[in-house]
């Protein structure tokens, strides 16, 4: 994905959608949480500089406190009333993929609470491109920022829609910005400036190959079991999880263990993105949901499958397992996640 795709050209919104907007600020200039859309997940905001309000984003979303949240600001130019010692490497990213599914990871001002930073001394900033959201944060007064995680339950599946917020948080949010369906449906990518060289905690929106052309080197990423960065809760293996077990499978083994599972009576999605042919006859245990075999497109539908198949009753979702290359990185770390629990 380009940063050119998150153009602030397309930052128009409808009037109707500006009423909604001005609602929104009211709302959280008052110390209200409002979840709004991003072109990432929908975020649960608040006035990142309101402690109380921040403080009802661990309560809704029943988060352990000591996990930090991202500061969303309007612009680039905010980025040093939040961060500071900012490296060159950092602005080279953030000019480049600003607006858009960046967040970086640096040493915090001083202003910016413990309760957004989980305690820590380094604070997660992103500018996002979604119109609405960028409507929102230019609105909010001046030194504001929104501090949100994804509006969902701590380790659920993160929402990409209004209607998947409303359903897991609609009775303790005060509001929901609706503005459809997110286009990149995965979260942010993580780059951490904090050690000696730059980190990638979490592969996202971005890939690793786009921020290595900005680098001009190869860059690190964080392995996913790496036990000593369990206060990044998206780091944790089990995360974005299905209530429904998943498994992935080699596509090889795909079909077979299908069968194995419809054999034993266990109602049974199996989930393809390849063209491999299907051996199994349908039978009442069996169904099959084929994905779209680019990565844009099948990141950007994930979440929305998950949250709808989450909802019929399969004992299983048999996933076949994505490419082994870059551009699938973001998904197959998801998809790990959301199958840790599943023998
Ligand atoms: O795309 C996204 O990033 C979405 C949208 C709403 O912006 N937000 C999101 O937030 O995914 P959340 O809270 O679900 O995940 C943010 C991740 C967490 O893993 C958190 O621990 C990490 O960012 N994070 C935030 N501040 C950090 C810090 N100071 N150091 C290390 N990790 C941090
Ligand atoms: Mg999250």
């Amino acid at each position: 994905m380009k940063a050119s795709s998150f153009s602030l050209e397309s930052a128009v919104i409808t009037k109707q959608q500006r009423e909604q907007v001005s609602r929104a600020v009211s709302i959280l200039n008052a110390g209200g949480v409002v979840a709004f859309p991003t072109e990432t997940v929908y975020g649960l905001g608040a006035d990142a500089t309101n402690i109380k309000a921040v403080s009802d984003i661990y309560r809704i979303k029943q988060r352990p406190m000591n996990h930090p949240l991202i500061v969303h600001i309007a612009d680039f130019s905010y980025l040093h009333e939040w961060a500071q010692a900012i490296p060159d490497s950092a602005l080279k990213l953030a000019t480049q993929f600003w607006p858009g599914p960046l967040t970086l990871i640096l040493k915090r001002n001083r202003r910016v609470s413990d309760v957004v930073t989980g305690g820590q001394d380094t604070v997660g900033v992103r500018v996002p491109s979604h119109p609405i959201a960028l409507a929102l944060l230019r609105s909010l007064g001046q030194g504001k920022a929104l501090a949100a995680p994804s509006a969902n339950r701590f380790g659920r599946i993160s929402p990409t829609t209004a209607a998947h917020v409303q359903k897991e948080l609609g009775a303790e949010v005060n509001m929901i910005l609706d503005g459809g369906s997110c286009t990149v449906g995965l979260e942010s990518t993580i780059v951490s400036f904090v050690g000696d060289n730059p980190k990638v905690l979490r592969p996202g929106g971005i890939t690793l190959a786009e921020l290595e052309s900005v680098f001009g080197a190869s860059i690190s990423m964080m392995h996913r079991t790496d036990s000593s960065t369990t206060r990044v809760p998206g780091s944790l293996p089990s995360h974005y999880a299905p209530t429904t077990p998943l498994k992935l499978c080699a596509t090889e083994q795909l079909w077979q263990y299908a069968q194995k599972l419809t054999s034993q009576q266990l109602k049974t999605m199996v989930i393809t993105w390849s063209t491999i042919q299907r051996p199994l006859q349908q039978n009442e245990y069996l169904q099959h949901c084929s994905m779209p075999n680019d990565p844009e497109s099948y990141g950007r539908e994930l979440y929305a499958i998950l949250h709808q198949l989450d909802q019929v009753g399969f004992d299983y979702l048999l996933v076949e397992m994505v490419p082994d290359h870059s551009s699938w990185l973001a998904i197959e770390d998801r998809l790990q996640r959301a199958s840790h629990h599943t023998i």
